[in-house]
């Protein structure tokens, strides 16, 4: 029997199914965040059980400490050069598999290796699932220097944007501003819809100020849905079926760290 609690579990089956996309000599993208815990300590296992070798980059800090310890062969983006997939989790995702993410402030880092990836598979849960992006206050990643005038603009853009809500807000910790792996700061968009992802991202990311926002948009290739009774459902950008499978949650127990 599992002791894991059915948001775990989620984790844990997303996951674990995502490292079925992994295989020997890959060049591998670590994501950030709960979910992509899960999935280092699978690529772990997986490397260990099958002899596998990999070549790993971290998406953050955090990812890289854990996948270190784990003994993963971790290098940086520049050293492994272009990735064959990368794996992460996501704040939300839409039918068109466009995501949001950057709740765990990554997001600079996550887009970049993504980007350099030939394949993005991306561990979800079902209330990650939306029918329209906005729900979750859309991350936008600023320099520090002139902070309060990029906030104007981002409350210019947003004005004409087709957003149902305009507040924003600068992400704090218990010690002050949030700050990035990149040392740049984080400003919270509540828009609860977002009517054109790419019209808005667009319009961000021209802001002087304004580094990377947390819209993915045409990279993700496979969205793994994890759910709280070990199941699993898997969509793929270019097949319109969904394939659907069972993880062993007593497989858990068994992962390293
Ligand atoms: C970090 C991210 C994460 O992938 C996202 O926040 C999901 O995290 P979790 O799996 O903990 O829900 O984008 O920048």
């Amino acid at each position: 029997m599992t002791d894991l609690s059915p948001s775990d579990l989620a984790k844990f089956a997303a996951a674990r199914r995502s490292v079925d996309f992994v295989e020997d000599g890959m060049k591998l993208g670590l994501g950030t965040g709960s979910t992509a815990a899960w999935m280092v300590r699978c690529v772990a296992a997986k490397a260990r059980a099958e002899n596998l070798r990999l070549t790993c980059v971290p998406t953050s800090e955090r990812t890289a400490v854990q996948a270190k310890a784990l003994g993963l062969n971790v290098v940086s983006l520049d050293e492994a050069g272009w990735l064959d997939l990368t794996i992460d989790g996501a704040d939300e995702f839409d039918p068109q598999m466009r995501l949001i993410k950057g709740g765990g402030g990554a997001h600079l880092r996550e887009m970049i290796v993504a980007a350099a990836s030939d394949q993005m598979v991306v561990i979800t849960d079902p209330g990650k699932q939306v029918a329209q992006l906005g729900a979750f206050a859309l991350p936008i990643e600023v320099v520090p220097f002139g902070i309060d005038s990029t906030m104007t603009h981002i409350r210019k853009v947003l004005e004409s944007a087709d957003v149902a809500g305009r507040e924003i807000a600068l992400r704090s910790s218990e010690d002050g501003p949030f700050y990035t792996d990149e040392g740049n700061c984080i400003i919270d968009a509540a828009l609860g819809q977002i009517g054109a992802p790419e019209a808005l991202t667009q319009a961000l990311n021209a802001i002087p100020g304004v580094v990377e926002n947390g819209l993915f948009i045409g990279l993700c290739d496979r969205v793994v849905i994890g759910h709280g009774d070990g199941k699993t459902e898997t969509l793929s950008a270019d097949e319109d079926a969904i394939e659907t499978g069972q993880v062993d949650p007593n497989e858990a127990a068994s992962l390293p760290g």
